[in-house]
Order: C-alpha cells, then structure tokens, then sequence
C-alpha cells in the first residue's frame, strides 16, 4: 500500500520507457516550461488584479478550483447547456493492479481468495464505529452521508444544528450521518472523544483508511458500501461535504417531484467533458497510468450530489473494475459510465450552486446546495433563513 495509485507491472515497464526517454527532451522542455510559466504568472496578476478570481482565494473553496476551470467557468458558468457526450474508453482503465495483497484481510464479505482488490473497493476496510440499528429503527426517504476529517467538530457541530437537525423534512424521514477515516497522527485522545461524541449524538460512521485528501475516493466508495450494507431501505442518498450549505427542504421537495426516477438517478451539479489536470504539483493531479482519458465522463460535482439509493450497491460491485483515482466525484462519473447509466440534470439546475458571493436571504430560500466560506457562516444564514418573516 502507500501508493494511491497502485502501480501495476504494466504500467511500471511503461513509466521505464518513458523515464529512459525523458533525459533527451529535458533542456527542451525546461525552456519550454519557463516561458510557459512565466505567462501563466503575468496572465494570472493581470486578471488577480482585475478583481474576477477574488473567489478564489478562500482556502475552503480552493478545493474546488479544477472543477471550475477557470476558462470552461467563465466560459459556461453554470449553463443548462447539453455538452456532446465524452469519449472515454474504459476499458483501458479497468484493468486491476496488484498492490494490494498487503492488504488487511478484514473483509466483511470475504472475497473468493486470489481476487485482488483496487484501493477503492470499500471491503479492504472495515468499520471501526458504526451505528448499524440507524435504517433499522427507521426507513428513512433521504440519509444525507457527511465525508468529515475525524478532527473538525466544529463542521459537524454546525451541521447538527442546521440543515442536519431536522428528523422529519416535509414530512419525509432525513437522517445525517458522518464518515471519517483514520487520522493520520493516530491519536489516542482523539479517539476517545469520537467515542463520546458518538455516544451523544449517535451518528458517526468511521472506517479504518487513512483519512487524507488523497484517500477521498476510498472515503466516498465506503460511504457507499456503508448505505448499500446497513441501509438499503432508504429511497434516495446523498453525498453532502461538510463546507456545504443545504437547503434540505428544497431538495426533499425537488426529490418528491413527479418524473424524478427512483433508480438509477444522480443529480446534482453537472460537469462535462472536464479535462484531467496533467500538471505535476497539482492537488488535482492525475498521471495517464491511473486514468488515461484526457476528459472525465459527465460527472456531479463532489459538493454536494443526489442519488437513487439503489445506486450504491452498483457503485461498490463495479469499482472493483476500475482503478482508483483520487478525484472522488470524477470515480464516481467512471462508475456510472461503466454502468452505463447518464448523470441527469436537476429539475432546476440553477438550484445546485458552488460558490457563495454573497448571502442573499431570498436566494437561499430558493437553492438547494451553496458551498460556504465556515461553520459561523453556516450558522449565521441558517439562523436568518429560519425567521418567520417571508424571504421575498
Ligand atoms: C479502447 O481501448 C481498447 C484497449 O486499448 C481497444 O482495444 C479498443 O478498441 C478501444 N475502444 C475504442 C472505442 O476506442
Ligand atoms: C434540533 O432542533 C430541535 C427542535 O426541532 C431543537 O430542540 C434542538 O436543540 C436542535 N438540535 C441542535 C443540536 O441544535
Ligand atoms: C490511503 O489509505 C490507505 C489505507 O489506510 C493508506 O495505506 C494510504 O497511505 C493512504 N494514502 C494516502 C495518500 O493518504
Ligand atoms: C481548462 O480548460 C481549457 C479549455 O478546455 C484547457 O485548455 C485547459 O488545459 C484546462 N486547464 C486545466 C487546469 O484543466
């Protein structure tokens, strides 16, 4: 393990070659690279200077930048249009790695020996807090799966006092519920008082994979095997960030509208034809030995999106198929191409924001998601929306 990126005995031979290659193009490409970079950098102080990328410079909605690269957003900025469909050949990425036969052997449904398992594939981990009795007691029409590092109380703290409070929404069942991972200091204290906090709130989920930025596509694929081994019952799921502001009433009345499919559905902010960062050094790096294709398949935007709750199980059964890279929401976009199942828009697509200007009380009576800048923030609009005075 230690490699995000298993690379298999093909793929070794192949970056031979290309390592073997690279001493003739370097001077070339060091010069080449210079000039490029200086560019970029006199391009970038330009347009910082003008005042359009200000929304970028907050650290929480940093991870988000390659979703919205900066052309195709400025270009397309959250447009219904209908993009021609990628062109992603899959089976060049199918193929299985062998680097994980170090793995812990905890699988809860054993595989049939000899099988070897991606990185992704949610049964090479196993559950080490869990609240197995939550679809049990009740089928709920929503759960909404919070992926959360093990340290930020305050996010969750946040969360269940707003949009994750309510038990019963339009008076459908919602339940919310937190996936972490391990933290990386394995920290005793920190342990415990997850413990505590589990006891009083009864909704944390917690699975043995090192809980990094990098490692958010093993955190989504088990947050899928969680709903499609503890709660099949439930109608829809969503994978919900914890930076996010949720306007969950909107949504369960989006999700009750005549039309919207009961399986075989995801939704949310749709992103097409997005191109796979190739540059080095960038957080959404991804090298052509994990993922080839230059474009992603359709995809939702790892924000926040909205599924059918059959699709889970699917998810789990196909990823054992298809290498992992660590971009979550695109994983996800590979899986539904390999199902052969399209992303569809939302009734209103406009009710799926990204990036919050600036509050507008009206507004968030009207939206589903919004990503925020804190956890006060979160409180705060909550708080205001909640008034009884009418928001238009
Ligand atoms: C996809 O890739 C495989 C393996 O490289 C190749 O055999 C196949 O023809 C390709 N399919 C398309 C549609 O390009
Ligand atoms: C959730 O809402 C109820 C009222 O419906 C309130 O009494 C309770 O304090 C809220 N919980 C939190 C954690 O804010
Ligand atoms: C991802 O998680 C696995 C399993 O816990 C771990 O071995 C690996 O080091 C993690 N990778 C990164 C990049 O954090
Ligand atoms: C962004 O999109 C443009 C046009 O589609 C492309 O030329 C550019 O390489 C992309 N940049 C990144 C970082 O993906």
């Amino acid at each position: 393990m230690g490699n995000v990126g298993g690379v298999s005995g093909a793929n070794r031979l192949k970056s031979q070659v290309v390592e073997s290659l690279t001493p003739l193009k370097k001077p070339l490409f060091h010069l080449w690279f210079k000039i490029l970079l200086g560019l970029v950098l006199l391009m970038l102080c330009f347009t910082l200077s003008s005042g359009s990328l200000t929304w970028m410079t907050s650290p929480l909605q940093g991870h988000y930048h390659r979703l919205l690269n900066w052309t195709n957003l400025l270009e397309v900025p959250f447009s219904n249009k209908i993009h021609p469909s990628p062109t992603v050949n899959l089976s060049e990425i199918e193929e299985t790695t062998q680097s994980h036969t170090e793995l812990p052997t905890a699988l809860p449904t054993a595989a049939p020996t000899g099988t070897l398992y991606h990185q992704a594939y949610p049964r090479n981990y196993h559950f080490i807090m869990n609240n197995p009795e939550v679809c049990k007691t009740k089928t709920p029409f929503l759960i909404l799966m919070v992926p959360v590092a093990p340290g930020n109380l305050e996010a969750r703290d946040a969360i269940r006092q707003t949009w994750g409070n309510g038990s019963v929404v339009q008076g459908e069942v919602v339940v919310t519920l937190f996936m972490l991972g391990l933290s990386e200091e394995a920290d005793v204290q920190q342990q415990e008082k997850l413990q505590q906090e589990n006891l009083q709130h009864h909704d944390l989920i917690q699975s043995n994979f090192m809980d990094t930025y990098l490692n958010l596509t093993i955190k989504t694929m088990v947050i899928m095997d969680w709903l499609a081994t503890f709660c099949p019952t439930a109608a829809y799921g969503m994978k919900i960030d914890s930076d996010m502001f949720l306007n969950i009433d909107n949504l369960v009345i989006m999700l009750r509208m005549p039309g919207i499919p009961q399986v075989n559905y995801l939704t949310g902010m749709l992103m097409w034809s997005r191109e796979v960062v190739r540059s080095m050094g960038s957080k959404w790096y991804v090298s052509e030995e994990l993922y080839p294709d230059p474009l992603y398949p359709t995809y939702t935007l790892g924000m926040g999106y909205v599924f059918s709750n059959d699709l889970p199980r699917k998810y789990v059964d196909i990823s054992i198929s298809i290498k992992t890279f660590n971009i979550e929401d695109a994983y996800i976009g590979v899986c539904m191409k390999k199902l052969g199942i399209e992303p569809i828009s939302p009734p209103n697509p406009s009710q799926f924001r990204a990036y919050n200007v600036k509050y507008d009380r009206c507004e968030y009576s009207q939206i589903i998601t919004y990503i925020l800048g804190s956890a006060q923030e979160l409180i705060n609009y909550w708080t205001d929306l909640k008034r009884p005075e009418p928001p238009c």
